[in-house]
């Protein structure tokens, strides 16, 4: 099975220029403090700090997701909707968008082999979720509801109207047939859940997110795996894109360490060449998505107003996702000529499912010689090259990662990569990785305003 590859040479000095790329003798300091920070890391992961590294090793969570899933489809629900926001719903839609076909929604149930259409509700926008509502019906779809907290406001809102209708419908004893909640475990001393006693109250399937999983790194625990056994995605391939990319992100050494390569150039563009801002840029559809998932776990990640020691350091590069070859009619023209504050990641994927042939038509007009008998998948290529040479003349680096296809095992691997590189990028940094203080004030006023208001 193919693997995934990054180029970093296109942000060198050598080829953008020592004010905007990095210098040999750069990464060569670096790479110290990233083999530091890489026995840090592993003590603590051994130390359970994190749990994300080895969710794909969790043979018991694994086997339960499957048995569930199987369990729920052999009742032929024609819809699956997850409830959920950030973390909870940013790497299912790129897991769908990535694996299933395009417009799958729309295919007749006998192409989709059975498998429910998916709706997630990562939105409270009334006029969204009323259209789902009324494009499920309840006797004909299954509802995951997905938060780790178990408090988050949008969340509860959005599961309080389905549990509402779900019961009036099917009666109380059989919401259980309609409702999977994923939250973290029921254990003593640990923070609370506001779905255990709803749990309880209607007997229903839980799947835990363990404690030491944030949402943003949760997709390959029932999060993302629970979504993806019900669309009937190769979860035992997806398991071992993480762990090959595992093994990989294991070798403390920074020539041969994917992640550790993308957050050293990150780190170091950023602090040495005012590189504030990342681009993810895929040249494919299916992994647009990706581009969006990564856009939440580097800025939640990384944008920090205090470091580890509680200086104000105001860290963090704005992420910013973008599409090949769509964006080059929008976003291009800034990125070579606006100002020179990006690193620019480009996805290339080698095969794509289709080869598209354009046919020997027109010949009368000669100013479409360079297309006639050519394929789509030629032009894309020759776009993404010319794109990235040209960004390269404007001395913007940019950053490749090339993946052989898309399908559950390079797919795995690039998220994974994604999560080791935020993982060391936090150490860099000096903050905290795992958290997201900046985001509960909000939170906080809203729920003070919700309280006040009467009706
Ligand atoms: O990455 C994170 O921790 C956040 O984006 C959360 O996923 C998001 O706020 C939703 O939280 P919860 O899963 O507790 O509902």
């Amino acid at each position: 099975m193919k693997d995934i590859y990054l180029d970093i040479s296109f942000s060198s000095a050598e080829k953008v220029g020592i004010e905007h790329g990095f210098t040999e003798a750069e990464l060569a300091k670096l790479s110290k403090t990233i083999e530091e920070n890489h026995h840090i890391l592993l003590n603590e992961r051994k130390n359970k700090k994190y749990g994300f590294y080895d969710l794909y090793k969790d043979i018991h969570t694994i086997k339960k997701v499957e048995h569930t899933a199987e369990k729920f489809l052999s009742k032929g629900y024609k819809n699956f909707v997850v409830l959920g926001i950030g973390g909870s719903a940013l790497g299912i839609i790129a897991l769908n968008t990535a694996l299933n076909p395009p417009f799958y929604n729309l295919l007749p149930q006998n192409i989709r082999k059975g498998h429910p259409k998916l709706f997630v509700m990562d939105n409270i926008d009334p006029d969204t979720f009323s259209q789902m509502l009324s494009i499920c019906p309840i006797e004909e779809t299954l509802f995951n509801a997905i938060s780790k907290s178990g408090e988050t406001a949008e969340t509860m809102c959005q599961l309080m109207i389905v549990l509402d209708m779900i019961e009036k419908t099917v009666g109380k004893d059989k919401v259980k047939e309609h409702l999977v909640l994923t939250t973290s475990p029921k254990i003593e001393n640990a923070p609370k859940s506001l779905f255990h006693p709803i749990v309880e109250k209607y007997e229903l399937t839980q799947f835990d997110i363990p404690l030491n999983v944030g949402g943003r790194f949760s997709v390959f625990s029932p999060v993302g795996l629970f979504p993806s056994a019900i669309l009937g995605f190769n979860i035992q391939e997806m398991l071992e894109g993480c762990e090959k990319m595992d093994e990989l992100c294991l070798n403390p050494n920074l020539e041969l360490n994917p992640a550790y390569q993308f957050s050293a150039i990150h780190y170091l563009l950023d602090k040495n060449k005012g590189k504030k801002v990342s681009v993810m840029m895929p040249y494919s559809d299916k992994l647009k998505d990706i581009a969006d998932w990564y856009r939440q776990l580097w800025a939640e990640s990384l944008g920090k107003k205090y470091d580890l020691n509680g200086n104000i350091v105001y860290s963090g590069q704005t992420p910013i996702k973008a599409l090949g070859v769509t964006d080059q009619h929008s976003q291009i023209q800034l990125y070579r000529e606006g100002p020179n504050d990006k690193i620019i990641n480009i996805i290339k994927v080698n095969n794509f499912d289709n080869i598209l042939k354009i046919p020997n038509i027109l010949s009368e007009i000669s100013e479409l010689d360079y297309l006639r008998d050519k394929t789509m998948n030629a032009l894309l290529a020759a776009e993404l090259i010319g794109t990235r040479d040209a960004l390269v003349l404007s001395q913007r680096p940019v950053i490749t990662i090339e993946i052989d296809e898309v399908r559950e095992y390079t797919v795995a691997q690039l998220m994974y990569m994604l999560e080791v590189a935020t993982a060391m990028a936090g150490k860099l940094y000096g903050v905290n990785a795992f958290d997201q203080p900046g985001v509960e004030e909000g939170k906080r006023i809203a729920r003070e305003l919700m309280r006040k208001i009467q009706v």
